[in-house]
């Protein structure tokens, strides 16, 4: 089998080569990755080491790029990672994300159809379906995305299914719950929050920390990704998420018991979301657990295993948020609300 991982660099991407090496110890792998600031080399530092990977610098809307992988390497199995991912950055701008998330997704399903495949799997989100106060979704749920990071990955998989319709294109989507981890770019809740507790600083929570939010360890989200591309039916969606719903706020706490901080470190701001902030995500799996998969990680343990993580991998992340980039990503974001806390 010959993988092409594309988005290889990021957090959930890097999870998922890991357990192809470790679970086909044949398999040949191309990591495909613009390096954008959630790409990292250092991210996959150790599966590069492996001899058995490749990785190749592109952005998935660029059609030579592609072809040009394609042509190289040809895969038996692709998998889409590559996105621009973070719904707080799209409300500041979302052209790189309709760029990447709905063109790039359309020219590897043209290079899927051009060159032929085995499988195509499109890493889509929860949050296409929206929000939901009571129930679960399923896989047939409407999609009503409240964000344009939301929308664009809406735009990206309902390519996909015009693909299977019209081309029999053998692609498959996952929807993906909230991940945590080790690897995730300080910007989102947790890992951010991680890093500035460990700095002694202040952090935003958004309104009370009411938003419930279904937490996966990256890698079940990663082996979930995995078992459905192999074990799942072309045309077919399926939900990847863990049975355990937490308020942001109850999340928090745990940072701060395990960083040794107290309440005084969270700082209430008003929503930045505002209308477009998802109340409550929960999805039911029960189409991928028939398929026999199923998530391992204790969400508390593992969570205080990921602070740990951070604690011990300084090195990983402090180059990451010195970056002009990120500063100013946070600047502008939090410093209105943040002001002399920042
Ligand atoms: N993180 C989550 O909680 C979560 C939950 C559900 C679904 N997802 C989806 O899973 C996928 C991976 O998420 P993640 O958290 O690992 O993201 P990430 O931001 O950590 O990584 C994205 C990777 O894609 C690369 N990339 C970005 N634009 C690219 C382009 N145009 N061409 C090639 N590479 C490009 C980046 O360099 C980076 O390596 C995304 O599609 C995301 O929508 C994420």
């Amino acid at each position: 089998m010959r993988f092409l991982v594309t988005g290889g660099a990021g957090f959930i991407g890097s999870a998922f080569v890991r357990a192809v090496l470790r679970d086909f110890p044949t398999a040949e792998v191309v990591i495909f990755d613009a390096l954008t600031y959630a790409g990292n080399l250092s991210t996959i530092a150790d599966v590069l080491d492996s001899g058995r990977v490749k990785f190749v610098p592109g952005r998935i809307q660029d059609v030579a790029s592609v072809e040009g992988t394609f042509r190289s390497f040809p895969p038996t199995h692709v998998v889409n990672f590559a996105a621009e991912s973070h719904n707080d950055r799209s409300l500041l701008d979302a052209g790189s994300f309709i760029q990447t998330d709905v063109a790039g997704v359309y020219v590897l399903l043209e290079a899927c159809r051009k060159f032929g495949v085995e499988r195509f799997l499109q890493v889509s989100t929860d949050e296409v379906f929206g929000s939901i106060l009571e129930g679960e979704f399923t896989e047939s749920s409407p999609i009503e995305p409240n964000t344009p990071y939301a929308a664009s990955k809406a735009g990206g998989e309902l390519q996909v299914r015009a693909h299977v319709k019209a081309f029999k294109t053998p692609a498959l989507v996952t929807h993906g719950g909230n991940s945590y981890g080790p690897f995730h770019f300080p910007e989102k809740l947790i890992p951010f929050f991680i890093v500035r507790l460990i700095d002694g600083k202040k952090v935003p929570l958004y309104g009370e920390g009411d938003q419930i939010r279904e937490w996966i360890h990256v890698d079940d989200h990663a082996e979930g990704i995995l078992h459905a591309l192999m074990h799942g039916t072309p045309g077919e969606s399926y939900n990847v998420g863990d049975v355990n719903e937490r308020r942001n706020r109850d999340v928090v706490s745990i940072l701060l018991e395990e960083t040794g901080r107290d309440e005084s470190f969270v700082k209430k701001i008003p929503d930045p979301r505002k209308g477009a902030h998802d109340a409550r995500y929960s999805m039911n799996c029960d189409k991928l657990r028939a398929l026999g998969w199923s998530p391992k990680r204790e969400f508390i343990a593992s969570l205080r295993e990921t602070v740990r993580w951070y604690r011990e991998n300084e090195a990983w992340w402090r180059p990451l948020i010195a970056t002009a980039d990120y500063q100013s990503f946070i600047k502008r974001f939090y410093g209105p609300s943040l002001g002399d806390d920042l």
